[in-house]
């Protein structure tokens, strides 16, 4: 290669770099597009959740045009919590906004899916995850606890996904949001586990179960619907699933070496369909998940 040629290839290709920085967009391929567009499904759930539970208005009032015109969730509501708790999800809240902006200035997404919030939809799963109805039925807003055991259930499983997502992508943009989206689901996911584990040995009013029951029940159904192995732990395990093997209290979940546990879009979406099959949506998403990957499963 002439130096005049090097030259030339060196230009456009520091053209190219520095054209990244103005229009990011441009230079993720289509594979990392759809792997960055699919959480927004989760995403949208937690800003509605979060923004619901913690001040009784959602993205409609706060940033409408994140959720382009999507249907407003069904039975979401402000949820009876001590200030402590208010405003620990109000700053979860507004961090989803922040999320929902980040993914949708890098790929165009989708609008907010349809999301079933009702008291009834997470009573629903908590049948599910102890194998009977629990009377009366669990009401995710009626306390901090039930709120903070109601946390557990969905943001973990976005955690989960952008662990999985990672390995897949392949340009540094893409990564770097993916890294960036899940410090902050850690950091989320690690919060609401430490307020529960204070609490692990409460009894849920008025059941005769405690909180760390409740976690172990969820995580065991997330497993089982996940259809791929143990990639879910409650707050206290058999001793051979703690850390080193040596320890029963579990504050993080992980692997045997303590890495976080990775799932892919169709364990995501059998666990939050909660029927453990992609192609049969239900349960917070009566309607399904949008976006490339969730679709190519509803169309089958
Ligand atoms: C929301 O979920 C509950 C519990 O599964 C169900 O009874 C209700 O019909 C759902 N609402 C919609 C509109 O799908
Ligand atoms: C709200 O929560 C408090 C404390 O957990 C509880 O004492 C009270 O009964 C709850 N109020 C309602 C309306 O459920």
């Amino acid at each position: 290669m002439t130096s005049t040629t090097t030259m030339i290839t060196t230009t456009f290709l520091i053209f190219l770099f520095n054209s990244t920085t103005v229009n990011s967009a441009f230079f993720i391929p289509k594979t990392d597009v759809n792997l960055l567009e699919f959480p927004l499904n989760l995403e949208y759930f937690e800003a509605e959740y979060f923004l619901f539970g913690s001040m009784g208005k959602g993205l409609d009032t706060i940033e409408p045009s994140l959720a382009a015109g999507g249907p407003p969730p069904i039975g979401a509501k402000q949820a009876n919590l001590s200030l402590h708790i208010k405003d620990i999800i109000t700053q979860f809240g507004y961090q989803e906004v922040g999320h929902l902006r980040a993914i949708k200035k890098r790929v165009r997404g989708f609008p907010r899916p349809l999301l079933n919030l009702s008291a009834e939809a997470f009573g629903t799963v908590m049948n599910a995850a102890f194998g009977m109805p629990l009377s009366p039925p669990f009401d995710p807003y009626a306390n901090d606890i039930n709120y903070l055991i109601s946390c557990y259930v969905i943001p973990y499983v976005g955690l989960t996904g952008y662990v999985g997502a990672n390995p897949k992508l392949h340009s540094p943009v893409s990564r770097k949001l993916v890294a960036g989206l899940l410090g902050v689901e850690s950091g989320q996911d690690a919060v609401i586990r430490s307020l529960l584990y204070e609490r692990a040995n409460k009894k849920v009013v008025p059941y005769k179960i405690t909180v760390g029951k409740f976690t172990q029940k969820i995580s065991q159904l997330r497993d089982k619907l996940g259809k791929d192995g143990l990639k879910d732990e409650g707050l206290k395990v058999p001793i051979k699933l703690g850390a080193e093997k040596k320890i029963q209290g579990n504050v993080l979940a992980g692997d045997e070496d303590s890495l976080a546990y990775g799932r892919t879009p169709q364990e995501i979406l059998r666990i939050v369909y909660g029927t453990g099959d992609e192609k049969a949506p239900g349960g917070f998403y009566p309607k399904g998940g949008d976006g490339v990957i969730a679709k190519s499963y509803l169309r089958r």
